[in-house]
């Protein structure tokens, strides 16, 4: 199928309300919503531009407190196929102030694990504009995805949308 693909997840959070901007700003006809919640494999399988919407809540907290696995029961599927050729890119929504040590880890903790399933990730974005003292999501020196925090930069988070979307353009080919 031709059109981009958006997994997110949980529903109803920041990870939906971001996914809904970067729907709106690809265009809407462009787009098919996919919430990971219960997506599998063979949804993964159907589309060849992909943008993965995470959430990061801790890893002590991923099956114990968090009220949300949505991400967990979808993560193990991401590793039962694999990637060559395709479109991906990731964002990630976190809090850089209370969290300032694992900010938007989640980001990472996928990236890694489609690299390793031979993805080619597109929209890495640079650290410069983001206060955070360490972050699984940086590799070789800026993210890997699109870090965004509805917590406390909800202001910056149109801007930061709609740079990202302007750089997976000409790989999405939309
Ligand atoms: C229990 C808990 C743990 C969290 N841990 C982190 C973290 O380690 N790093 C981070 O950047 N944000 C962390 N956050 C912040 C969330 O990622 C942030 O609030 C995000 O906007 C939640 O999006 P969602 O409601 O769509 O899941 C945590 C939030 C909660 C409630």
């Amino acid at each position: 199928m031709n059109k981009i693909a958006i997994f997110f997840g949980p529903l109803d959070g920041a990870v939906h309300k971001v996914a809904e901007k970067i729907k709106e700003a690809i265009g809407e006809e462009k787009v098919v919503m996919v919430p990971v919640k219960d997506a599998t494999v063979a949804d993964l399988e159907k589309y060849d531009k992909i943008i993965f919407g995470i959430s990061t809540v801790g890893r002590e907290t991923w099956h114990a407190k968090y009220n949300n696995d949505d991400w967990a029961n979808f993560l193990p599927e991401i590793g039962k196929t694999r990637y060559e050729g395709k479109a991906l890119a990731i964002f990630g929504l976190g809090d850089h102030v209370t969290y300032a040590a694992t900010f938007v880890d989640h980001i990472g903790l996928l990236g890694r694990e489609l690299m390793e399933n031979g993805a080619t990730l597109v929209g890495q974005v640079s650290t410069e504009g983001y206060e955070f003292d360490d972050s699984e999501a940086v590799i070789d020196g800026e993210f890997i995805g699109l870090p965004v925090d509805e917590d406390f930069e909800p202001e910056l988070t149109d801007e930061r949308v709609n740079n990202w979307v302007e750089q997976l353009r000409p790989r999405f080919g939309f």
